[in-house]
């Protein structure tokens, strides 16, 4: 007999899934699967899953990709997977316009940027500037024996840094290359870590970093005793910065229900609570990120490189805090700003092949990667401001989940068969 427990709905969904047959028929083991054509590929993977015609019609789309492209990207590739794409209004940027393309999921994002931006915009819009798009890269040595390696790298800065830069014509007259190097010593290691800095200009410069520290560090033997370790850029761009502020005035926040000085307080308040408490931060950053990787994503930018960079930043002096930062000024209006790495690209791989990544950059002017990365953050400000102004007024779940109803209208449809998910 059933316990009380056995009947509980959660009970019965888990049987139920436990007991429908969605286990792959076939082994994960596909040698050679790489090597077939994509449209074989996706024949392979639905009989061993046993999928539908229909789920195997959803996986095997192209949208605005096709075959040959999808295959350029990825290995092993079956399709292309769908996000819807908006525009962000209302973005002023250094006093000009920009319309902001941002491909998300989640309902509330793109009403949300587009709102901060409005509530920026009546302060001047966002000022926004970025550092030299210097990248950098790590060389790691293995000390084999004792040596003076500060004396012996100082002496020969200049020559590594020259080397680095050999075979890199184009980018040297594009005004970009190897500008910097640096080190420290890991004593428990006995790693001494070069650090090579990089102006990769319009490029996100992931490759060019990476080909540059291989390459010099085929030398490194010659100078000091040592072996080699990794040789890859880091994702922590110290040198490669943008920055975005806004003021907004105290009047902007006055509603039937608020008035505008207390909402400034209030958001004042929320940024300190991030400041002081892990918990808090990592949402309130992950509200800026929701802001920040639409944009990345829509420009055919690597999202994981800018988070992976964001959050190491967000912990730069031990403790984990918020990327953005609000205070009241003395007027009583409401400034905010936020500085954080930000590598990214409107050359090179997909951003340039990726048809619709192509048409994004077109809507925002074709920016340069120092403009686009300036655009990224102060819409990452700006998602920031209009969570954190309807956290610190009526709370999240009116818009959210104002906006948020259509999804769950649409699956009550689909659930009652009202609507052909085809
Ligand atoms: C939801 O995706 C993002 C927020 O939680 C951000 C925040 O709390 O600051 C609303």
């Amino acid at each position: 007999m059933d316990t009380p427990q056995d009947r509980s709905p959660l009970i019965t969904a888990s049987r139920e899934s436990r007991e429908s047959n969605t286990e792959p028929k076939v082994s994960s083991r596909l040698p050679g699967f790489y090597e077939l054509p994509i449209g074989e590929r996706l024949n392979t993977v639905a009989k061993a899953a046993g999928l539908s015609e229909s789920d195997r019609f959803h996986l095997g789309q192209f949208g605005c990709l096709n075959g040959e492209l999808t295959d350029v990207f990825i290995e092993n590739a079956v399709g292309t997977f769908s996000l819807p794409l908006g525009v962000a209004t209302n973005f002023l940027v250094n006093g000009r316009e920009v319309l902001v393309p941002m491909a998300v999921e989640e309902s509330s994002v793109l009403a949300a940027a587009s709102h901060g931006a409005k509530l920026a915009r009546l302060g001047g819009g966002f000022k926004a500037s970025a550092t030299d798009p210097v990248m950098t890269g790590q060389i790691q040595l293995f000390l084999t024996k004792d040596c003076e390696f500060d004396t012996i790298l100082s002496s020969r800065k200049n020559d590594l840094i020259a080397f680095a830069n050999r075979g890199h014509d184009s980018l040297l007259a594009r005004g970009g290359g190897a500008c910097d190097l640096d080190w420290h010593f890991i004593p428990e290691m006995k790693s001494v870590v070069i650090h090579l800095h990089i102006d990769t200009r319009d490029a996100m410069g992931a490759n060019i970093v990476n080909t540059m520290c291989e390459r010099l560090s085929s030398v490194m033997p010659e100078i000091l005793p040592c072996d080699i370790g990794l040789r890859i850029l880091t994702n922590l761009t110290e040198r490669r910065l943008a920055r975005a502020e806004c003021l907004v005035p105290a009047s902007a926040f006055d509603s039937s229900e608020f008035v505008g000085t207390e909402v400034v307080d209030r958001i004042e308040k929320a940024f300190l609570f991030a400041h002081s408490d892990v918990h808090r931060a990592t949402t309130n950053n992950k509200g800026i990120m929701n802001g920040i990787d639409p944009v990345l994503i829509a420009t055919g930018n690597d999202w994981r490189a800018v988070e992976a960079g964001a959050h190491a930043w967000a912990c730069r002096d031990g403790k984990y805090r918020p990327l953005a930062t609000w205070r009241k000024t003395l007027h009583g209006d409401l400034h905010g700003s936020m500085e954080i790495p930000m590598a990214v690209g409107v050359v090179g791989g997909v951003t340039k092949l990726h048809p619709a990544a192509q048409a994004a950059l077109k809507l925002m002017g074709n920016p340069n990667a120092n403009t686009l990365a300036q655009i990224v953050v102060a819409t990452g400000l700006a998602q920031n401001l209009s969570a954190l102004r309807a956290l610190a007024s009526e709370g999240i779940q009116r818009g959210h989940m104002s906006l948020h109803q259509k999804n769950l209208d649409l699956l009550q449809r689909r659930s009652s068969g009202g609507i052909n998910s085809n």
